[in-house]
Order: C-alpha cells, then sequence, then structure tokens
C-alpha cells in the first residue's frame, strides 16, 4: 500500500472493555496496515476522574503501561478536555450518561463516533436521533460482537420489511432460565450466577430486565419506533417490596420466589416450549420478559446462557433469520468495537468520490 492513513483515536473508559480494546489495537496493527493502510493513533484515554493525551499519538509501550497502570487501580488526573482533531474517533466504553454532550459535540465538528455504551442510545430520543445520523457504530451495544446492528441496517437499506424481532439478549438471565429449566430453584439459579461471576455486583441490576429492554429499545429505535425506556414493558424477575433490601439480604429471601418463579416457569414450558427471557419487538410495541420459546423455534434452539437475535421478515418469513452466539464478554466485545473503528475510519478516510463532489 503506498501512503499510510493515520486515523486519531480518543478511548473514554477504560475497563474491563477499553483496556482489551487498546490490547487489541495495538495487536492488529500489522493487520490493519496490510489490510487497509490503516494506522489507529491514540490520542488520549480517559476514566471517570481524568485524562491522558498526546497530541501526536502514544507509543505503543506508552499505551500498554497507561492501561498496566490502570489494571493496577491507578487513576488518572483531572485535566481539560484537549482540542482534538476534527476527524477523531470517540470510543465510549463507558457506562456513563456523561459522555452524551461530547459525543454529540464530536459529531458535531465532523468526528465519529463508537459506542459499546447503551446509555446514550436507549436515553433521550434527541440524542438516538443525532447519534444514528451522524458518522456512527454501535454494533456492540446489542449483543456484544455478534453481528446484529449490521444485519439490522442491511436489512432496512434493503428494503426488506421487518416484521418482528426477537432476541435472548442476557447470558445472565439465559443461564438463570437454563437452571431453572432443569429443575433448580430459582433462588439457587441467581445465587449460582452470583457465584459464578455472571451477574453484576448487585443481582437485582440484572433481574430487573433493564438492560435487556435498553438494548431492546435500540433496536426498536432503528426501526423508528419513537419510543422511551418507560413505554418498554419490562418483567422484572423480583418484585418492587425487594428494593430496599441489601444485596445479602436479598440473596437470602430470593428464595421466596421460588414458589412463584416454578409456577409460571411450568406453565410457560408446557407442550415441550424452552424457558427464556426474551425481547419481542413487533407493530410498534416492545417488551421484555420471560416467554415460553415454541419448541425447534431458533430462539429454542439456541443454549439459553448464548444470545440470539430472530428477524422475522418479508423475505425471511416461512424461515426466520437468525444471529446467534456468545453476546457477552469483555475481549469479544472490544473485538466488536475495534471492528467498529475501522469500519468507520475507512469512512472518514475514503476519498469523496465524485459523485458526492458533483
Ligand atoms: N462486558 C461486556 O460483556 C459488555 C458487552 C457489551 C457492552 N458492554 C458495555 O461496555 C461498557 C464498558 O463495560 P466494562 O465491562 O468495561 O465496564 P467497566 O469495567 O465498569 O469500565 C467502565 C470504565 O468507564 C470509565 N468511566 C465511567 N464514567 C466515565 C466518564 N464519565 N468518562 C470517562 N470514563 C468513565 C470507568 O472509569 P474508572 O476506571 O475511573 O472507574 C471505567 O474505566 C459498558 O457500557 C457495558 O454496558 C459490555
Amino acid at each position: 500500500m503506498s501512503h499510510t492513513k493515520t486515523q486519531p483515536v480518543f478511548l473514554l473508559g477504560l475497563g474491563g472493555v477499553g483496556r482489551a480494546l487498546a490490547r487489541q489495537i495495538v495487536a492488529a496493527r500489522a493487520s490493519h496496515l496490510r489490510r487497509h493502510g490503516l494506522r489507529l493513533e491514540v490520542v488520549g484515554v480517559a476514566d471517570s476522574r481524568g485524562l491522558v493525551h498526546a497530541a501526536q499519538g502514544f507509543t505503543d509501550q506508552t499505551l500498554l503501561e497507561l492501561i498496566e497502570w490502570k489494571e493496577r487501580g491507578g487513576r488518572f488526573e483531572q485535566a481539560a478536555w484537549p482540542a482534538w482533531p476534527s476527524n477523531c474517533i470517540v470510543v465510549d466504553t463507558t457506562a456513563a450518561e456523561s459522555s452524551v454532550p461530547l459525543l454529540l459535540n464530536v459529531l458535531q465538528s465532523g468526528g465519529g463516533v463508537v459506542l459499546a455504551n447503551k446509555l446514550p442510545l436507549a436515553g433521550e430520543l434527541s440524542w438516538f436521533d443525532a447519534i444514528s445520523a451522524g458518522r456512527a457504530r454501535w454494533e456492540t451495544t446489542v449483543g456484544a460482537a455478534m453481528p446484529v446492528i449490521q444485519t439490522l441496517n442491511y436489512l432496512l437499506d434493503s428494503g426488506d420489511e421487518v416484521i418482528r424481532i426477537e432476541g435472548a439478549l442476557s447470558g445472565t438471565l439465559g443461564f438463570i432460565a437454563a437452571q431453572m429449566e432443569r429443575g433448580l430453584p430459582f433462588g439457587e439459579a441467581v445465587r449460582q450466577a452470583k457465584q459464578r461471576g455472571y451477574t453484576e455486583p448487585d443481582p437485582r441490576q440484572d433481574l430487573s430486565g433493564k438492560d435487556a429492554a435498553r438494548k431492546a429499545l435500540i433496536l426498536a429505535r432503528m426501526l423508528g419506533y419513537r419510543l422511551n425506556l418507560d413505554d418498554v414493558q419490562i418483567e422484572s424477575l423480583y418484585p418492587p417490596e425487594m428494593e430496599p433490601l441489601t444485596v445479602g439480604d436479598f440473596l437470602r429471601e430470593v428464595d421466596a420466589l421460588n414458589e412463584p418463579m416454578r409456577r409460571r416457569a411450568d406453565e410457560l414450558t408446557r407442550d415441550g416450549r424452552a424457558l427464556r427471557y426474551a425481547a419481542v419487538i413487533e407493530a410498534g410495541v416492545c417488551r421484555v420478559g420471560l416467554i415460553g420459546a415454541e419448541p425447534n423455534s431458533k430462539l429454542a434452539r439456541v443454549a439459553a446462557s448464548d444470545s440470539v437475535v430472530v428477524f422475522t421478515t418479508r423475505h425471511y418469513q416461512d424461515n426466520p433469520l437468525a444471529i446467534s452466539g456468545r453476546g457477552a464478554g469483555q475481549e469479544v466485545t472490544a473485538s466488536g468495537v475495534l471492528g467498529d473503528i475501522v469500519s468507520l475510519a475507512r469512512e472518514i478516510n475514503q476519498p469523496r468520490s465524485a459523485f458526492t463532489n458533483s
């Protein structure tokens, strides 16, 4: 390749996903150069407290040292946001809404954004509108690196009509459903999920269904549904009375839910149906909750702890289009973010065609 295109990148968030991403950027350098003549130049990194930047980009050694330092619990010093190049790609791997003004600013000044963070797209509709109309990618917000967003965009661009989307989008709730299918009481399934590190530190964050609802909302909004999170029908797997409990008390008292949850599971799994916690988006309505998936349906055939998204469209009606696989994990999510960065960098660095110039 004749000359190398350098793409400035700023990383917001150096948690599990952000750190894995930084390492993968370094590891993929030779491949990016060979395939696209592209070099991703990390010009800054930020955590919840502060940031470090280098106008000319960090050397790989400095970048890896910063990552190791964060891994050991380091915190960046507060600093003013630098003026970054107008073609910069800002990558949001935080789990905060506070990044939104910055992201909108970057888009307005001609830069690009890549998000693993769902909150900006599942927050105010105006944020979704601005991000989705700009130079943006958000593949990993739904099903980690599985090509769910790409596929939906492709279906919509191809003029196909999306009739229904169903998705099992929470590995944690999938694990709990799988354990219950095996006959384990609900409380025991929740404690096992927590012991194995599948849940957030407070398992109620998973059991509330809110995270799955945000993913469903992003898909629904892409279909053109003008919905907010309040409009999503969400089945929480614990009652509001258990909200004030400490995590420890909740884990002790969760067994009180064994009986009602067993009855609900039995009802849903009659006739060989499979218990899934799924999103269903159809006819302007978006809901997430427990369902009994038809035996042999695509939702039932995938292991409950994997993620799956099934698109029923005009062209894929008798045999709906399904994407399934590992829908969570820091390394695989980081790889999806990296794929998004490269895709956006290629768009940004493309010479403008005679067609668009005319
Ligand atoms: N893990 C997965 O399987 C997965 C899959 C798909 C999507 N995601 C999404 O990816 C994102 C990152 O996940 P994670 O597991 O890496 O989370 P994490 O380990 O909690 O890391 C979050 C990082 O964001 C930083 N941060 C928080 N607020 C910030 C702000 N206002 N400005 C700049 N940085 C800020 C934190 O700073 P400190 O270091 O100072 O705390 C931390 O470095 C989340 O939105 C998550 O939902 C994760």
